[in-house]
C-alpha cells in the first residue's frame, strides 16, 4: 500500500537506467527525467512502491495515506557521499589559514601536523564528545541533500581507538535514519611511535580486522597510500588481509601523483579507488576494462589548494564508472554539501551537471556496495529521496553556497522537512 504519496509538476529524476549497474560513458550524462509524476512510498518497509506520470489507482491507497505536493519543484534521488571521515575531534583551522599563506599540506603534515595532529585530539576525546561530533556532521550532511554517508574510522590508529570509533558510527546509525556505510581505515597512517618498526604496525591492524569482522562493525577496508602514509605493499598487505576475511576494499590512490595504487585496487578487485588526481594513463585503461568505481573528490583537490585535478574526461572515454564525493575531513576538505562538488567538479574537471548528479549519486551507490537499493528512483529502491526548492536541478551546481534543498526523505522518513513543502500536507505527516 501506498502510505505517502509526493507528487510534482517538474521533473522527476530517476536515474534508472541501467538498472543495477553503474552508469558508463554516453549513460552518464542521462537523469533518465519524467516530467511530472507521482512517487509512492510504503513507510513501513521505507521502499518506493510506486513511479509513474499518472496517479495511482484509489485501491493502491487504501487507508490512510499522506499526499506531500511539491507543486514543480524537483524530485530526485539523495545524494550518497561515498569517501567521508564522518568523525574525528579537534579543528585544524590553523592550517587551514597556513595554507592560505603559501604552506602545502604535506608541508604542515610534516611539522607535526596533518592526522597525526586530528589524531592525538581523537584519542583525547570522550566518547560523548566523538558521538557530538559525528550527530553535528550527519546534521549538516543531511541538510545539504545526503542520506547515505561512508563512515571512516581511522583517526585514532589504535586497535581500542579505531574499535571507539567504529562503536559509535553503530550507535549514530540506531538514531538517524539515513544510512552509514562504515569503513576500516587502519592504514590511515603509521602512527609516530610505530616509525621505526613500521612492520609490527601492519600486524597490529591485521589483528583489529579479525576484531571487527567479529563484531561486524565496518564493510570495507581502506588504506592511504602515499610518501606521508603506507607504502605500496604495505598497504597491500592490509587489503589482502582484509579480502581474506571477507571485507570490502577502498584504496586512497595516487592522490598527489601517479604511485600505481589505482592499478594496485584494480588488481585486488577493490569496490573503489579514491581521488586518483595524479594517475596515468595505463592505470586510467586498467581502471576503464575493470569493476571498480573511480571516486573522483575536486573538493579536496580545492582545500588543498592543489593545481591537479583527476583525470575524469580521459577515465570517462575509456569507459570508467566515475564517482563523486565529498572527503569530509578537518584537513583536506572541510565541505559538507554535494552541490558544491558539483560547482568543481564543472568548473575545475568539465563535468556536466548531469554527468556530475549522476556520479554523485547512481555511480556513488556501487562505490559503497548499495547500488541494488539506492542511488535511484524506481519501485524496490529505498525511498531516499530529496526535493529541491527549485524546479531547475541544475541551480544545484550553479548556486554556490545557497540551501537549495527543500526537502530531504531518507527510508521513508523525513531528514529535513522546510516550511513551504509542509503547507500542503493534506493531514499530518506520519512520517517524523
Ligand atoms: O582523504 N588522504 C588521506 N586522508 C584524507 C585526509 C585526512 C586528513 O588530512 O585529516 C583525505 O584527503
Ligand atoms: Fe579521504
Amino acid at each position: 500500500m501506498i502510505k505517502f504519496l509526493l507528487r510534482t509538476r517538474g521533473p522527476i529524476l530517476t536515474l534508472r537506467e541501467p538498472y543495477h549497474a553503474p552508469k558508463r560513458q554516453e549513460a552518464l550524462c542521462d537523469l533518465n527525467i519524467i516530467f511530472g509524476g507521482f512517487v509512492g512510498i510504503d513507510t513501513e518497509s521505507g521502499k518506493i512502491n510506486y513511479l509513474s506520470q499518472h496517479p495511482p489507482e484509489k485501491s493502491l491507497m487504501n487507508g490512510r495515506c499522506v499526499e506531500y505536493d511539491a507543486g514543480a519543484r524537483v524530485i530526485m534521488p539523495g545524494f550518497v557521499d561515498c569517501h567521508n571521515h564522518l568523525l574525528w575531534a579537534g579543528s585544524r583551522a590553523h592550517e587551514f589559514f597556513a595554507r592560505c599563506k603559501g604552506a602545502t599540506y604535506h608541508e604542515i603534515a610534516e611539522a607535526d601536523g596533518g592526522i597525526a595532529y586530528t589524531r592525538q585530539k581523537t584519542l583525547d576525546a570522550t566518547e560523548d564528545e566523538l558521538l557530538e561530533n559525528g550527530r553535528r556532521h550527519l546534521r549538516m550532511l543531511a541538510d545539504h541533500g545526503v542520506t547515505t554517508v561512508e563512515a571512516k574510522s581511522g583517526y585514532a590508529l589504535t586497535k581500542e581507538g579505531e574499535l571507539r570509533t567504529l562503536r559509535a558510527f553503530a550507535r549514530l546509525q540506531s538514531e538517524f535514519a539515513g544510512t552509514i556505510v562504515p569503513t576500516y581505515l587502519g592504514g590511515h597512517l603509521i602512527p609516530p611511535e610505530f616509525a621505526d618498526r613500521r612492520e609490527k604496525y601492519i600486524d597490529e591492524v591485521i589483528q583489529t580486522l579479525a576484531v571487527i569482522r567479529r563484531e561486524k562493525l565496518a564493510e570495507f577496508c581502506d588504506v592511504f597510500v602515499d610518501p606521508l602514509a603506507l607504502t605500496r605493499e604495505e598497504g597491500r598487505r592490509i587489503l589482502l588481509a582484509a579480502k581474506e576475511q571477507g571485507f570490502l576494499l577502498k584504496l586512497h590512490a595516487d592522490e598527489f601523483g601517479d604511485d600505481g595504487t589505482s592499478a594496485l585496487g584494480v588488481e585486488l578487485g577493490a569496490t573503489s579507488v579514491d581521488h586518483l588526481a595524479g594517475m596515468g594513463s595505463e592505470s586510467i585503461k586498467k581502471l576503464a576494462e575493470s569493476g571498480t568505481i573511480a571516486v573522483l573528490l575536486p573538493a579536496t583537490m580545492f582545500f588543498t589548494q592543489t593545481a591537479l585535478n583527476a583525470p575524469v574526461r580521459e577515465l570517462i572515454d575509456a569507459g570508467a564508472a566515475v564517482a563523486l564525493a565529498t572527503d569530509l575531513n578537518p584537513g583536506s576538505s572541510l565541505v559538507f554539501d554535494p552541490s558544491f562538488v558539483l560547482t568543481l567538479a564543472g568548473l575545475r574537471m568539465g563535468m556536466a551537471c548531469d554527468e556530475a548528479i549522476n556520479a554523485h549519486i547512481k555511480n556513488a551507490a556501487f562505490a559503497v556496495g548499495r547500488g541494488y537499493t539506492k542511488g535511484s528512483l524506481a519501485p524496490g529502491m529505498d525511498a531516499d529521496i530529496v526535493v529541491l526548492d527549485t524546479g531547475d536541478y541544475r541551480e544545484l551546481g550553479y548556486y554556490i553556497g545557497a540551501d537549495n534543498v527543500d526537502t530531504v526523505i531518507a527510508r521513508g522518513r523525513f531528514l529535513k522537512r522546510r516550511g513551504c513543502l509542509t503547507d500542503t500536507l493534506a493531514g499530518e505527516a506520519m512520517l517524523e
